[in-house]
């Protein structure tokens, strides 16, 4: 029933686990073994990168997080040695597939890295082309030349499928998209984390962090549903949808947005892995509760009512009140709108004529007393 496509082979499961620290050394064999349908290894290169500390800075009222980690700290011989062994322990009993991300700093170290990897056992590799860190680095997954050169090279150096990993920081994504496309990959995995600065302390001045770094988690969901949307509406790739996936009801909605799988990566980090069974769950709850018996049932649902602005017919609608409200403390209804047509006169009224039909009064009642009706 879950079952579905990525890069050309079939997964059990739509749960991916994204790369990340959570998917390196001692930590491959719990993410291996915790049901998902495939993970993808922290993104190995030819050298290591220093660990700094501290490298994590957390909001819990947003759950945003970011990052200052910039691949791995874990040197490829290492990494060699890592993979090695999870296929001689048989991938402890496990049917996950397991996709390796990499990343060089050429085209020719790409594909050759790739190559030492695929040598492991690996199903498939992910090319790491859009990590917001260090200097240079996302312009990359921004130029669609370039993107070809390294998707071609490393598809042409290994005989398992490659799909590319891009991110919010990569411009131009149509051609980009395009690129990976000519080049030969069998998919795309977005959104990587999006280059932010999560705190400032306004008394010190201080960062929280001591550079730029990569924001992840519940506040990037917007935006990586509208790059995979994007993409799913121009190309056929199979797509993997991250950005701030915490439960099954947002990877439901990377599927719906167009995505084969969607991928958890901060949500592993700061509640464990378990989140990958609570995820599948409600999945299957879900499917068996709408009947739904394959994803390609649900499958880029929302692409037909994603229009452009130019498609979207103007509909003559009010706000409208669904039941008598007295105008509590609150009057947070006629603060907030900016048509004026919002007033408290012996209760909330709206004044139709002067409603422009916005939808604000419906979003911040706390009671959800609005509507918007016809004209
Ligand atoms: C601590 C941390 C480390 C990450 N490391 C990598 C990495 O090595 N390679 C990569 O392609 N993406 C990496 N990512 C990006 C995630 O895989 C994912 O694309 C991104 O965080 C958005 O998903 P999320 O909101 O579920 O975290 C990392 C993310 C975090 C938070």
């Amino acid at each position: 029933m879950l079952k579905t496509n990525i890069m050309g082979f079939e997964i059990k499961n739509p749960v991916v686990i994204g790369s990340g620290p959570w998917c390196r050394g001692e930590n491959l064999k719990p993410a291996l073994t915790c049901g998902a349908g495939a993970i993808v290894t922290e993104t190995i290169t030819g050298d290591s990168y220093p660990d700094v500390s501290p490298r994590y800075d957390y909001d819990s009222g947003s759950r945003g997080l970011q990052n200052i980690r910039l691949y791995s700290s874990i040197d490829l011989e290492t990494w060699i040695h890592d993979l090695k062994e999870i296929e001689k322990n048989d991938r402890y009993g496990s049917d996950t597939k397991l996709i390796a991300s990499v990343m060089g700093s050429s085209s020719s170290e790409l594909a050759y890295i790739a190559k030492k990897v695929e040598k492991t056992g690996v199903d498939g590799i992910e090319l790491g082309l859009a990590c917001p860190m260090g200097e240079g680095v996302s312009v990359i997954a921004s130029d669609a030349e370039k993107v070809y050169r390294y998707v071609s090279e490393t598809v042409d150096a290994v005989k398992i499928p490659v799909s590319v990993k891009l991110s919010a920081n990569s411009y131009n994504l149509p051609e980009v998209v395009k690129a990976c496309n000519k080049a030969g990959a069998a998919g795309i995995s977005a959104i990587d984390t999006v280059r932010g600065i999560l705190s400032i302390d306004i008394e010190t001045g201080r960062p929280g962090l001591a550079t730029y770094g990569g924001y992840s988690g519940a506040p990037i969901k917007p935006i990586g549903l509208a790059i995979v949307a994007g993409i799913a509406q121009t190309s056929s790739l199979p797509l993997i949808g991250l950005g701030g996936i915490e439960n099954g009801s947002n990877l439901l909605e990377y599927i719906m947005a167009g995505a084969s799988a969607g991928g958890v990566s901060s949500a592993v980090l700061l509640r464990g892995y378990d989140v990958v069974g609570e995820i599948l769950d409600y999945l299957e709850k879900w499917f068996e509760s709408h009947n739904i018996t394959d994803i390609s049932m649900i499958k880029g649902r929302a692409l037909d009512r994603l229009k452009s602005f130019e498609e979207i017919k103007v509909e003559k609608k009010v706000a409208s009140l669904k039941e008598v409200c007295a105008g509590r403390d609150c009057d947070i209804c006629s603060r907030g709108c900016l048509d004026t047509a919002i007033f408290n006169d012996n209760g909330i009224r709206v004044d139709s004529a002067k409603c422009s039909g916005c939808g604000v009064c419906i979003n911040i009642c706390p009671d959800k007393k609005f509507e918007l009706v016809w004209k």
